[in-house]
């Protein structure tokens, strides 16, 4: 580990993230760890150069406060408490430091060096994966999303060949997507890549299903089962690549949080198959895995790809799928995605994407009455996803996409703008 680290001791703070994310972008790694680390487990992490005992709203657990071990006072290091700090810390702030004061602390009290950049982070994660993999294999599910591309990415650069990449295509994909993840990943970084063509097993399982929840499953389980049997076909592989990240771990709950959410990682595969993990960006936050992702070479659209859900266009078909709508939805999507990014919009708007109902409704082509589907079009911002609002968008580019939806997309005569906030909404249809 070649970087200076500052500890954030979680004292029950809601803050711990941004306070972590505040050192990071002075040029300085930091971690979160629970007030109670021992000064042994301390020393064992690789150059602390000081202490945050970040106190907060969750301070008082059960009745008792919060309180970090008393060996901790006598191990060395500059300590800095926030919010009702406990007495023997000799410098203390009322409130989350920022600007100068963080940066006294980190740069003058501890005497960090702001070496935290992405060439040494991946300079250390392939060591580390080097020394924890040694001759042995890794298997990693590669989706195309942004997280799995980095790890694989990362992956490539420490072990090469020793790495087997799947890559399922469960026919709900975008246009072109696995195409490109075909192409970074084999043609350009020469990766070990066993490609899935899994549509017809996909689209047959959900054939005549109109329940949401329903689909959401079927397309869950049948996604480990086929990346099970393409696992059982390979030999001698120990490890699994996954994509955790930072948001991943602390999400799913410190001692004192009051809001869980249970860590969701691959799981689900059968006790037999078992595999030991390698998670190479489970110390990063979102934008870090894309600087990172940048930084081993990774193409922009890859690495600064819109959020898609696991069902994939499955759940953008709405209701039974059936084989004409879902292109429907595939080329009003391709459609949508080529004119927000030739109107500078891609950058901008958090996600946008299209969706096709399972009815249809009177129009008039060609002089004949016709009885066609519609393209709902939906564009949002959002911080979390957990609210999101509708992207006011330029009504030109909104009639162009119209236009070109109308002429382009078969069996579609009426194209939509969905003006739903979440709540109610959801992002999603299903
Ligand atoms: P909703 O529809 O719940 O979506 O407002 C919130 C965000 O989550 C995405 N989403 C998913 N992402 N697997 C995922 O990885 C899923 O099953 C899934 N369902 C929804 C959605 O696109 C939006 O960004």
């Amino acid at each position: 580990m070649k970087q200076d680290m500052i500890v954030i001791l979680d004292l029950g703070s809601t803050e711990n993230a941004t306070l972590a994310r505040a050192v990071r972008e002075l040029g300085v790694y930091s971690e979160i760890h629970p007030h109670d680390i021992s000064a042994e487990e301390l020393r064992r992490l690789p150059n602390v150069k000081g202490l945050i005992l970040n106190g907060g709203e969750n301070r008082v657990v059960d009745g008792a406060p919060v309180e970090v071990s008393s060996e901790l006072y006598g191990c060395g290091l500059p300590m800095l408490a926030i919010d009702h700090p406990t007495a023997r810390c000799e410098r203390r702030l009322e409130a989350m430091p920022e600007g100068e004061a963080l940066r006294e602390f980190v740069f003058g009290a501890c005497g960090a060096q702001a070496n935290w950049n992405m060439k040494n982070f991946i300079a250390d994660q392939v060591e580390q994966i080097r020394a924890q993999v040694g001759d042995k294999k890794v298997l990693l599910a590669l989706s195309g999303g942004v997280d799995s591309s980095v790890v694989a990415a990362m992956l490539i650069k420490a072990i090469g060949k020793q790495l087997t990449c799947v890559h399922v295509n469960h026919g709900l994909m975008r246009k072109n997507e696995s195409e490109s993840v075909i192409e970074v990943f084999r043609n350009q970084l020469h990766a070990n890549l066993i490609y899935v063509d899994a549509t017809e097993r996909f689209l047959g399982k959900l054939e005549g299903v109109a329940d949401p929840e329903q689909k959401r499953k079927i397309i869950g389980g049948e996604f480990i089962r086929v990346f099970e049997e393409e696992a059982r076909k390979l030999e001698g592989i120990e490890f699994l690549g996954q994509g955790t990240i930072y948001p991943d771990i602390i999400e799913s709950g410190t001692k004192t949080a009051k809001m869980v959410k249970s860590h969701h990682n691959v799981g689900g595969l059968p006790e037999d198959l078992k595999f030991e993990l390698v998670e190479p960006l489970k110390q990063l936050f979102k934008d870090e895995v894309r600087s990172c992702g940048l930084e081993l070479g990774l193409p922009a659209s890859m690495v600064y790809r819109q959020p898609f859900p696991g069902p994939g266009l499955g759940v953008r078909c709405l209701g039974a799928i059936t084989r004409d709508r879902l292109e429907a939805v595939r080329e009003s999507d391709a459609i949508l995605r080529e004119e927000f990014a030739r109107a500078g919009l891609d950058k901008r708007v958090w996600q946008y994407f299209t969706v096709v109902p399972d009815f249809k409704s009177v129009g008039v082509k060609n002089n004949a009455r016709c009885f066609e589907y519609m393209v709902i079009v939906r564009a949002i911002n959002t911080v979390d996803a957990m609210t999101a609002s509708v992207e006011k968008v330029d009504w030109d580019v909104l009639e162009r996409v119209t236009e070109r939806i109308l002429a382009e997309v078969g069996n579609v005569n009426r194209v939509c703008y969905d003006m739903s906030p979440k709540p109610p909404a959801t992002i999603e249809f299903e």
